[in-house]
């Protein structure tokens, strides 16, 4: 029997992702619950991860389940020339679930196909991050106590950013306004303005943060991807285009908050982590609640 993935944001509609909100909240309030017993979920890390893999095993361990997997594909049967179908059908037979991260395009999709348990997507090339979304909009609604209306401001790598990309098709469900803050080499991709013309929904880009930031309810800001870049060159040009530093928050709304998925190199100033405003580690703590309630959900358990 096939059962539910979770590849893209657009996989969950609207009442499905405040349901899996709400799960998150009561996983806050109780994270240690003995509902995986018996349970194994495989972590496919074909990409480096810190939070995705760590907060997706902490999630599994504190609800009883166990986790099998690696974190570097160079130690399994890939660096002998298996394909990817082959693993994905191998180690479906071993996992009630399975989490992938890979750095091709369409890989989580693609698995999703072949397994018969649940795939989640942990970060395919620069395509989709939805379950960094949902946590994201966990911290959100926790920071903002709605989604409705809000003025995001997003912030460096927009081009190859997963990140960026999933939480603008979701948060575009709560009539959202954008500025998109991106030198012109790593502009949001045109796919994702098509996608908010068609909504009739507000854009704004601008290569001035200091421009549009008084009015942001929530900075994202993200990571020059070094490793999306084939020409090493291009990458030195735009790899210090924004820095926030705590001196350009003065003007910032008070509920502003500051999110990014991590890790950071530079483009956040260590100054600005005093800051009431700096969300971004609390972000990577809801990561676990969010996953709690992403892998009780695709696996059918209450
Ligand atoms: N946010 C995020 O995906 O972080 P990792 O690369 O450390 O998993």
């Amino acid at each position: 029997m096939k059962t539910r993935s979770l590849v893209s944001i657009d996989d969950l509609n609207t009442e499905e992702i405040t349901k899996i909100l709400k799960l998150a909240a009561e996983f806050e309030k109780n994270p240690v619950q003995d509902i995986l017993n018996g349970k194994v979920v495989a972590t496919l890390f074909f990409e480096p991860s810190t939070r995705t893999r760590l907060s997706f095993e902490s999630a599994v361990s504190k609800l009883g389940g166990k986790v099998i997997g690696f974190t570097d594909a160079s130690s399994t049967s890939v660096s002998k020339g298996e394909t990817l179908n082959d693993t994905i059908r191998t180690v479906n037979n071993y996992a009630d679930m399975i989490v992938m991260r890979h750095p091709i395009e369409g890989s989580a999709r693609y698995a999703s196909e072949i397994a018969t348990v649940p795939v989640i997507n942990a970060g395919d090339g620069a395509n989709q991050h939805p379950t960094q979304t949902l946590l994201d909009l966990y911290s959100i609604l926790k920071t903002q106590g709605s989604l409705d209306q809000l003025n995001i401001c997003m912030v460096g790598d927009l081009k190859y950013g997963r990140t960026v990309h999933s939480l603008l098709m979701a948060m575009s469900r709560w009539r959202t306004s954008f500025n998109f803050v991106a030198p012109d080499e790593l502009k949001m991709p045109d796919e994702y303005k098509l996608y908010l013309d068609n909504l009739g929904l507000e854009y704004h880009e601008t290569a001035d943060l200091a421009s549009v930031i008084d009015n942001a309810d929530i900075i994202y800001m993200t990571r020059v991807q070094r490793e999306r870049f084939s020409d090493p060159m291009e990458y030195e040009k735009v790899k210090n285009a924004y820095v926030l530093y705590d001196h350009m928050l003065s003007g910032t709304k008070s509920g502003m908050r500051i999110l990014h998925p991590l890790p950071r190199v530079n483009e956040i100033n260590p100054d600005v982590d005093a800051n009431d405003k700096a969300y971004y580690f609390e972000q990577a703590l809801n990561g676990v609640y969010t996953r709690q309630a992403i892998i009780c959900t695709l696996l059918g358990l209450k």
